[in-house]
C-alpha cells in the first residue's frame, strides 16, 4: 500500500494558543480510519489543518504526492480531498439535485465513477427527495446530502466529521453502511464519532487524540485486546 496522507509533527495554534503538538499519522489508499477522543482533543483541529482551512500549522503534510502545507484549500481539494464538516455545509436554499450538481467534478485520474445516479444509488433516500431544499432535509437526509457531495467530487481521501452526531439510530446505521460503500470503492476516510464501538466494525485503523496527540494508532482488534486504554482515554 502506498502513503496517501502523511503528517509528520504536525502543530496547530489558534492565536497563541497551541492545540495540536506533533502530530504523526500515515494514511494509505483505500484505508479507513477512525479518529476518536474525548471533547477538546483536537480531531476536529486536526481535520480542519488536513483541508488547508486552518492555516496556523508547523511540520508536514503530504498528500497525494505534494507537501498541503501551503496550499490553499481549493488546491488541496484539486488534489483529491473532501471535507465532510461538522454541522454538514449544505446549501439550505438549493434542491439535493442543485446540491449535489454544483460539487461535481472529475478525479484526479480523471475519474468520473460518481455520478448522481450512483449518488442516489447509494442514498435512495436523496432520490426521494431530489426536489426538496437543503433546508428541507431531516439531520440524517442532510448529512447523506453531505457525503453525496463530496463523493461527487470522486476524491481520493473523505474527512468525516461527527459522522452521526444526533441521528437516529436507525440513519445512523445507514450512514455506517455508507462508510463500508465508500471503504469497498477504494476511497481513503478519516472519520471522526463519538461510537467508537460502531467504528471499530468498519474502521481498519483506530487512531486516538489525546491532548494534541496521537495516544494510540493500531488495529481494532488491537485495540480491544487491552481495555485499558479505551478506559484511559475515552472513560468507558
Ligand atoms: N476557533 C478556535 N479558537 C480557539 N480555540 C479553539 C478553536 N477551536 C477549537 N479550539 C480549542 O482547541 C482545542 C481542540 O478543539 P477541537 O475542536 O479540535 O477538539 P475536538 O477533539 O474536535 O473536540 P469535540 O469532540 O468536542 O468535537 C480545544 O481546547 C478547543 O477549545
Ligand atoms: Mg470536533
Amino acid at each position: 500500500m502506498s502513503a496517501l496522507l502523511k503528517v509528520d509533527g504536525l502543530q496547530c495554534f489558534y492565536g497563541v494558543s497551541q492545540v495540536l503538538h506533533g502530530v504523526n499519522l500515515t494514511v494509505n489508499r483505500g484505508e479507513q480510519i477512525a479518529l476518536i477522543g474525548r471533547n477538546g482533543m483536537g480531531k476536529t483541529t486536526l481535520l480542519k489543518a488536513l483541508t488547508g482551512l486552518l492555516q496556523d500549522r508547523r511540520g508536514a503534510i503530504g498528500f497525494a504526492g505534494a507537501s498541503s502545507l501551503n496550499a490553499k484549500p481549493e488546491e488541496i481539494a484539486r488534489r483529491g480531498l473532501a471535507y465532510v464538516p461538522e454541522g454538514r455545509g449544505i446549501f439550505g436554499s438549493l434542491s439535493v439535485v442543485e446540491n449535489l450538481l454544483m460539487s461535481a467534478r472529475p478525479g484526479v485520474s480523471g475519474s468520473r465513477r460518481w455520478t448522481i445516479d450512483r449518488v442516489f444509488e447509494v442514498f435512495p433516500r436523496l432520490h426521494q427527495r431530489r426536489g426538496n431544499g437543503g433546508h428541507q432535509l431531516s439531520g440524517g437526509e442532510q448529512q447523506m446530502l453531505s457525503i453525496g457531495r463530496a463523493l461527487m467530487t470522486n476524491p481520493d481521501l473523505i474527512l468525516l466529521d461527527e459522522a452521526t452526531e444526533g441521528l437516529a439510530p436507525l440513519i445512523a446505521k445507514d450512514i455506517w453502511n455508507t462508510l463500508g460503500i465508500i471503504r469497498d470503492e477504494g476511497i481513503a476516510t478519516i472519520v471522526v464519532d463519538k461510537d467508537h464501538r460502531s467504528l471499530s466494525k468498519v474502521a481498519d485503523r483506530m487512531v486516538i487524540m489525546s491532548k494534541g496527540e496521537i495516544a494510540f494508532d493500531g488495529s481494532p482488534a488491537a485495540l480491544r485486546t487491552d481495555p485499558s486504554i479505551l478506559e484511559k482515554h475515552l472513560g468507558v
